[in-house]
Parts: C-alpha cells; structure tokens; sequence
C-alpha cells in the first residue's frame, strides 16, 4: 500500500458514515436509523438505510452493505486504497505516503483507478497552466472578462491548456503516465495514417474540468477563445470509463449540498451559467451540457431532491426544444418549475447584468409552475384558434399524464381546468386517453387503436383470468406467512424482525383465504403476547386444515433447503442469507395480487355503472394501475439479479 497504516486509521476513526453517504443520497431520519432511495439500484421508496451509531449502510432491497470506506468503495467503483485517499482528501487528513505514487504503485491500481489518477493530475497540470506566462496573458484574463474571480476558479478547478501539440502530452509522461493511459483517458489522440504518433487534444482553450458526485475528475470542456468559426465552441472529453455524458450533471459535487439543503435544484445549459449563478451565490445548479436531459441525469438529481426549477434563455426557439425535458422530469416524480429570461439573455448574461440580490429576486418571482408555463406559451401564440387550444390541452394532459403521483396529478388536473377554462371533466376525459394510449404503447404493439375507456381494457383482460387471480393470490398469501412463520423470530435490521416487518407492511391488506387469515390474527395475538413465536408453537393447534398448512410450509422449508443444497447450493443460500430480499420480494408480490384482484372487482362496477358514476370509478381504477405498475416496476429490478 502506498500509504501509512497510520493515514488508514485516522480516516477510520473521523469518517461519518452519515457524512460520507450523505455526499451521494439525501437521508431521512426514521427512527433510529437513516433512510433514502438506494443509489445502488433502482427504487421508489426507500430500502437503503445508514445507521449512525453502528456506522455501517445496509439496503434491504439488493443487499449492498458496509462501512464508510466500503461505501465510497462502492458509489465510486474503486478499491479500498483509493477509497482511503478520497476520505483523507474529504477529511483533510494528511495522507503519509511514500512520496507521491511512484509508477510501479500507480501500476498497480485498477484500470479505472488509474484513469482518476491520470485526470486528476491533467486537472492540475491545466489550473497550473493559469500560472504561466501564456496562461495568465490569454486563459486567466478571459475568465476575469467574464467575472470569474480565484475563488470560483478554484472551486472549479477551471484552467488553460497551452498552444502546443504536446504540452500535456510530454509532462504526463516525465511523470510516469503511458500513452496508452493518456489516450484511454482521452487527453491525447493518435494521429491520422500515423500509429504511434500522439497528440494534446487539448490546446490553447480555457479548460473547464467536469466532476463526478464525489468530487473526482472525469472529464474536461474546451472552450476556444478564438473567434474562427471553423473551429468548434467546446471540445470536450470522449467517452471514456469513468466518463459517461450522459450520467453527468456538471456542477453537481459542487451543488450538491446546496440542492439538499434548499430542496430545489436549478438546471441551466452551459458551463458559464453554473458558474455566474455561483457567483451570484446561488450554489443549488448543475447544467445539462448542451443537450436534452436523460434518464439517469434525472435520477442523480432525484438523490438530493423532488424540486426542480428548469432556468431558459430568452428565446422561443430553445424553449420549444426543451420542452421535452419536462416531461421527463415529470416522468421520473419531480416537481417542475420554470424561469423564463428576458429575451436575448441567459442565466449567465443576466446575472452579471443585474447582480446578485436581483438576480436571486428575479428566481424567486418569476418561477412558474410548469403548468402555467406550459399553458402560457402555448395560449400566448393564438388564444382564440379552437383548434390550437384543443392541442393545446392535449399537449398539456401528456404532460400531465406523466405524473406518477396520484395527488399531484390531481392537483395539476384542477389548476389546468382553471387556467384553461375548462371542465375538469373535461381534462379527466383526455387524461384517460392519455394513460391508455401509453399502456398501449409499453405492453405491445397492438393494433387496436384505444378509443373508450373502458371497452379496451376489458378486451384486453382475459375473463379466465379472474379464477388463476384468486389462485395467485392465494399462493402469495401463503407464500408470506410462510416466511412469516418461519423466519418471523430472525432480524433483518438493527432493530427490526423480519415479523413486525410483515405484519407493518400487510396491515392495510386483508388475507382472503380464512386459514391464513387465522394464522395471521394468531401470530399477532402471540405477539401481542409478548411472545416471539417459533414454528413449534403453532403446531398445537387442533384445526387440523391450519395444522396441514403450518407443516407444508414448514417442512418445505428443510425439504427445499437439502434437495437445493445437495444440488445446486444456490436456493437455500439466497432465501436465507438474503433474508430481507425475500422478505421485501414476497410483500411486493402479495401487494400485486391484491391490486390486481381490485382491478377486476372495479372493472365489473364499471360495467355494470351508470353514466354518471363511471367517471370516479375510471380515476379510481387508473389510480391503482399506477400503483400496480409501480409495483411491477420495483419488482423488476429488485428481482434480477
Ligand atoms: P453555450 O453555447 O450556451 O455555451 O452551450 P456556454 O457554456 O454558455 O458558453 P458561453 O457563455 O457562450 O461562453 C451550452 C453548453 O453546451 C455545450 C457545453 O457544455 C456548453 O456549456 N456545448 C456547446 C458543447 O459541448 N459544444 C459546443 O460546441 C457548444
Ligand atoms: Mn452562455
């Protein structure tokens, strides 16, 4: 290792586990512990939990768990001596090496540890760069033009890249790093019909470094200083692996605990806006880059808050473009606002033109529900074309339409019957359409086109499969008490048994099947009791259907776990040793099966309807499909792997 056991210590001893998760994921204390969406996979709410006192994180939905040291190990994808340095370097603990890394040391780290050694050090060579003759003339009073004093640029670790083919190329290799490191990394490029011939892809910009949540260098952004028009505005780094664009929010290490604590994020463009609105003192922004938002940028927003406020430049024709983006911002459950700039001006230019104090007033009034923006762009073209307000509203229900949360979508249905002057039966009509249109479009690619609810959905169920529901459920319902009686007495938290999990988790649901639902008040009763019941204990029963039931669960059990290990060692290993996995996977599933079993019910109530009621049963109905998808969806990617 290549530093002392000494540096390894100290960072055991100061880093805070609710610090050092907290960089990544917003904690929400319930209880004794600390919960948030895991950012290991893919959830809705919340599995992932940080306990202080034992200073360890657990996810209870894929099993990831350790220490502070194993968690950056984890979120940053890097091995435990590069983990220790990041938290020195958090902690500002001196790390005692033996000198720098020497190459055989840096040799040794993994591939992707290497390229964080080699971009961080091209981080360092471009902001020294700032300090040479050529650096300060050119790169440092560009960056003053525009406003931005040392402070920022340090904070940013903003430099210049030399006019020169090799500038970076020569001293990265006195240094100890290879070509082939460099090209991986993507700082230099082989030239064309010339193998082994290598050079800067960087030159004579100013260089705006690109940061991961953690802080780590990923990636650079070249602006040209020149005004041929030839030459690209920004050359920016390749994909490489440890730089993938469209993860990446520039600006997020250094907004992410401003987003966290004003629960707002602003999204802008470029890298010259996040920047301004820094120096404005307004720290919660991260930029898109230049193009429309993806999934997994919405998702690393969504670890530090539900708010987004989407800043646009004065001109129709990028808010038009970027309109999309809302949608998908919807979509993935946050809450949208939106700022318009005077025309002709961006984030950046009208912060510098008026200020801090105004600019920051300027946010706050103007911030728009995106509804209102919506309806305000559109209204504003032609108020009185019936037929562009009929687009109008149904461009405005797609949007909505996005929403999963069933109070906001509520909400954002009344405020668009107002603003619109429409009936909000009206709206509820169009949404309908909306929602079916995209459930045609995920299940298949079926022909029939959706004209009425509820017609369509009835062609689509079936009828057989009301009785295999009922089977399914049943089998869930068997399923979780099995566990239940089995594993009730294990723990799968700090604090929780796997049995008051099961019982808080089914308490809204009823059992169907009277056995189970017998055996269920039972345990409870016993619980009440204040005893912990084993297996055994139930097996005095005289109900003799109960007792036939409490040993196929229970033998099934032993029978599984033998012939499985015999064979394949795989099932028993994971029902047991995953314990909460299974635990959370079969409450799930219990969950679906009832949801479905109340579609059906509410499908025959709609059927036999009169015209009046329809409507409420329709809201009702499409309400506990979400919920169903929702489901699905969390089953889907807790379940695979
Ligand atoms: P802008 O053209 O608005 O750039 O593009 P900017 O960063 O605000 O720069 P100034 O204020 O004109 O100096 C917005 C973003 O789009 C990406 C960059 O990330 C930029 O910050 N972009 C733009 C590119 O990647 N390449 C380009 O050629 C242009
Ligand atoms: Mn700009």
């Amino acid at each position: 290792m290549s530093f002392s056991n000494h540096t390894t210590e100290s960072v055991r001893e100061r880093a805070d586990i609710e610090e050092v998760v907290g960089d990544y994921v917003q904690l929400k204390k319930k209880g004794q512990n600390l919960w948030a969406c895991c950012p290991f996979h893919n959830e809705k709410s919340p599995s992932f939990s940080v306990s202080p006192s034992k200073q360890i994180y657990k996810c209870f939905g894929c099993g990831k768990a350790g220490d502070a040291i194993q968690f950056i190990m984890d979120i940053e994808g890097i091995g435990f001596a590069e983990s220790i340095r990041h938290l020195a370097q958090k902690y500002g603990i001196e790390i005692e090496e033996e000198k720098s890394q020497t190459p055989e040391q840096i040799q040794a780290l993994t591939e992707k540890e290497r390229q964080y050694v080699v971009l961080n050090y091209a981080k360092e060579h471009f902001s020294l760069n700032l300090d040479t003759e050529e650096g300060r003339s050119i790169g440092l009073s560009y960056f003053r033009e525009r406003g931005f004093n040392r402070q920022i640029i340090d904070k940013f670790d903003l430099g210049y890249s030399i006019e020169s083919w090799d500038h970076l190329l020569k001293a990265a290799k006195t240094a100890g790093f290879t070509t082939t490191e460099l090209l991986k990394a993507g700082l230099i490029l082989e030239r064309e019909n010339q193998s082994g011939n290598y050079y800067d892809r960087f030159r004579g910009r100013v260089m705006f470094t690109v940061h991961n949540v953690g802080g780590k260098a990923i990636a650079f952004g070249a602006r040209t200083l020149k005004k041929d028009k030839n030459q690209p505005k920004y050359i920016n780094s390749p994909e490489t692996e440890v730089y993938h664009k469209s993860d990446t929010l520039y600006g997020i290490f250094q907004a992410k605990q401003a987003i966290k604590s004003k629960d707002n994020c602003y999204l802008v463009e470029g890298y010259t806006d996040v920047l301004s609105l820094h120096m404005a003192g307004i720290e919660n922004v991260v930029a898109s880059s230049g193009t429309s938002l993806t999934e997994s940028q919405i998702k690393l927003i969504k670890r530090f808050t539900d708010h987004v406020t989407v800043l646009y430049d004065g001109d129709a024709a990028g808010i038009k473009a970027s309109l999309r983006g809302i949608d998908m911002l919807l979509e993935g459950g946050l809450h949208v606002k939106a700022v318009v700039f005077p025309e002709g001006e961006d984030p950046d230019s009208y912060a510098q033109k008026v200020g801090a104090e105004a600019f920051t007033t300027y946010l706050n009034s103007e911030a728009q529900d995106f509804i209102k923006f919506k309806i305000g762009l559109s209204l504003s073209e032609d108020k009185s074309d019936p037929i562009k307000k009929a687009e109008t509203v149904r461009q405005i229900v797609q949007s909505i339409s996005k929403i999963s949360d069933p109070i906001l979508q509520n909400f954002y249905v009344k405020e668009a019957s107002l603003l619109m002057e429409l009936e909000e039966d009206l709206i509820l009509m169009e949404l309908n359409k909306a929602l079916l249109k995209s459930k045609e479009r995920d299940t298949s690619s079926r022909q029939v086109p959706p004209t009425q609810f509820p017609e369509d959905l009835l062609a689509v169920e079936p009828m057989d499969t009301k009785q295999s529901g009922q089977r399914q459920l049943m089998s869930q319902e068997r399923e979780v008490l099995r566990l239940l009686i089995n594993y009730g007495v294990e723990k799968i938290g700090e604090e929780l048994h796997v049995c008051e999990y099961l019982i808080e988790e089914t308490s809204e649901l009823q059992f169907e099947t009277p056995v189970f639902k017998n055996l269920f008040e039972s345990y409870r009763e016993a619980l009440r009791r204040g005893i912990l019941p084993t297996p055994e204990y139930f097996l005095n029963t005289t109900n003799s259907e109960l007792k036939k039931e409490l040993i196929d669960m229970i033998t099934q059990k032993y029978e599984l776990s033998s012939l499985w290990e015999s064979r394949h060692q795989i099932f028993t290993v994971k029902e047991a040793d995953n314990l909460a996995k299974t635990i959370y996977d079969s409450v799930l599933r219990l969950k679906k099966r009832v949801l479905k079993k109340m579609l059906n019910e509410l499908l025959d109530k709609i059927k036999a309807a009169q015209d009046g009621e329809i409507a409420d049963l329709q809201q009702v109905y499409m309400e506990i499909k979400r919920y169903q998808v929702e489901i699905d969806r969390q089953l889907g990617t807790v379940i695979s792997h």
